[in-house]
């Protein structure tokens, strides 16, 4: 078998982890986040969320990858063979999430273009849905599925995603991963600066940002406390759920990159540097789209509520607005934004696609190339769906649930499984014994005591909320498809990886102390 590949550098790791956590939910959907819950004051649930889940779960897996050696089945599997299941679910919920991510990372490659000539024209909605992704009108309906028919203009850059990301994993951790993210992550956070700095200095940029950082505590507060919202929690759902998606922890992609590391290399500060550059790249980009919408606001006349938008609303039909209105070099201030959106999309792109390449080299005992050749050319085929008019749909149910019901979920098992019946103090004391700084009995708690309770009170409110109303107005037989079956899907599957193939390598050629 290959020896196991790792790190140069633990800059090289650092950056990769970066890489990882900085993506497209950093740009698209933090800022609207922050501004739906509370401007300001969102600050404190999401600091309460980052430090007594984000850091803990960051810190833990990377003590099981660094220890276990192993992607997340392999990693786990030699805490206990009974966690084996749990690394391939959270490998299935990469490989559901790989297959939409990559699609949009192909938008933002033809928006880099469309931006030359601006040609989203001037409704930049119209555009978007009806031009560019062919959405038809029947698309999803009680009577069934109306795919609408391949886009080839976005199946055109949806292969060149993948050839670059085949092109990156190919080379390996080192030659690959390593140096994509020691050239790419420094250039994303100088575009991002630059964005900033163009956004901040137009008329208006004020008005946005005092829109997004006004805090209103009364939201994030219960009624006891002074709170007027009587759903106030969702607003610290809110954070741990961006935390979550952000920081990459919950779908195996940390333990992978950690098994990479060198046994030596330091785990802690590590942590949280990695934790806190992604936070701040996070505020950055609040800060450059508030400003851009500020300006927008002011300069067309509309209140900022009425432009503010997240998701796919904010990078492909506000963003391109509010390029059409800048006063000059539009064109590349589009070129600006799509190309970070690119980079941090890409980079995330690649650890997602890693940690199904490491699970079956070290199960099936697979090269490199063979692991690759099989996951890219598997995926690849996969995402062409979204390439059809009903792509976004599809990709809006399904990154709904495997959200609320996957990562949440697999999180909650991961601290209650191996919180509960693996010796973490022994994963702390290892990490410590590397570590510029030690971490103390308060990882514990939070791994066994408040993230557990947190995630099992999100969880519940998520089932409560999809049963008492179908999400977006969706028919059922769609929710019910590819939201439920999806996700129970890909939980079966991971039970029959687990229980019905044989591991080709040896688990216990190293692992956990007792
Ligand atoms: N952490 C990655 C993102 O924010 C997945 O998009």
């Amino acid at each position: 078998m290959e020896q196991r590949e790792q790190w140069g550098t633990r800059v090289g790791f650092i950056l990769a982890a970066v890489g990882s956590a900085v993506g497209l939910g950093n740009i698209w959907r933090f800022p609207y986040v922050v501004y739906e819950n509370g401007g300001g004051a969102f600050l404190i649930p999401y600091f309460f969320a980052l430090i007594t889940a984000g850091i803990p779960i960051l810190l833990l897996e990377f003590g099981i990858g660094r220890t276990g050696r192993g992607s997340a089945p392999l990693s786990l599997s030699k805490l206990s063979r009974k966690f084996e299941w749990l690394g391939w679910w959270q490998v299935l919920i990469s490989f559901v999430i790989t297959t939409y991510y990559v699609a949009v990372v192909a938008w933002a490659v033809s928006y880099f273009f469309y931006s030359f000539n601006l040609s989203w024209g001037e409704d930049t909605k119209a555009f978007l849905f009806g031009t560019y992704l062919g959405v038809p009108d029947d698309a999803v309906t009680e009577s069934g599925l109306n795919l609408g028919g391949l886009q080839w203009h976005i199946l055109l850059p949806l292969i060149a995603v993948w050839a670059g990301t085949y092109y990156v994993l190919i080379r390996g951790v080192k030659k690959g991963i390593e140096m994509m993210s020691k050239i790419f992550i420094p250039i994303l956070f100088v575009l991002m600066i630059l964005i900033v700095i163009r956004a901040i200095t137009l008329p208006g940029a004020a008005v946005g940002l005092d829109h997004l950082l006004t805090p209103n505590f009364a939201k994030i507060l219960p009624g006891f406390l002074g709170g007027t919202n009587p759903e106030w929690y969702s607003v610290w759902m809110a954070a741990y759920g961006q935390i979550f998606f952000s920081l990459s922890v919950a779908f195996a992609i940390m333990i992978t990159y950690s098994s990479y590391m060198d046994k030596k290399q330091e785990v802690n500060n590590s942590g949280f540097i990695m934790a806190f550059s992604n936070c701040g790249f996070e505020f950055l980009a609040a800060i450059g789209v508030f400003a851009a919408i500020g300006f927008m606001a002011v300069s067309t006349g509309s209140e900022v509520k009425d432009v503010a938008a997240s998701g796919v609303g904010l990078a492909f039909v506000v963003f391109p607005k509010i390029i059409n209105t800048f006063p000059i070099f539009n064109s590349a201030f589009g070129m600006l934004f799509f190309l970070s959106l690119i980079i941090a999309g890409f980079t995330s792109l690649i650890s997602i696609v890693e940690v199904l390449i490491a699970s079956l080299m070290d199960k099936f005992r697979l090269t490199r190339k063979a692991a690759v050749n099989g996951v890219v050319g598997v995926c690849a085929l996969v995402s062409i769906i979204y390439t059809t008019g009903a792509g976004i749909v599809l990709l809006d149910i399904i990154d709904h649930f495997i959200n609320n019901f996957g990562i949440v979920i697999a999180g909650l098992l991961e601290v209650v499984l191996v919180g509960w019946f693996a010796n973490i103090t022994r994963i702390r004391e290892d990490n410590n014994l590397v570590s510029d700084f030690r971490v103390g009995t308060w990882w514990n708690i939070m791994i066994m005591g408040v993230t557990p309770l947190v995630l099992l009170f999100m969880s519940y409110k998520n089932f409560q909320l999809e049963f008492t109303k179908a999400y977006e107005g969706y028919p059922f037989y769609a929710l019910l498809t590819f939201g439920w079956l999806l996700v129970c899907a890909t939980l079966l599957i991971s039970f029959i990886v687990a229980y019905m193939f044989k591991w080709k390598t040896d688990i216990k050629q190293e692992g956990f102390r007792a």
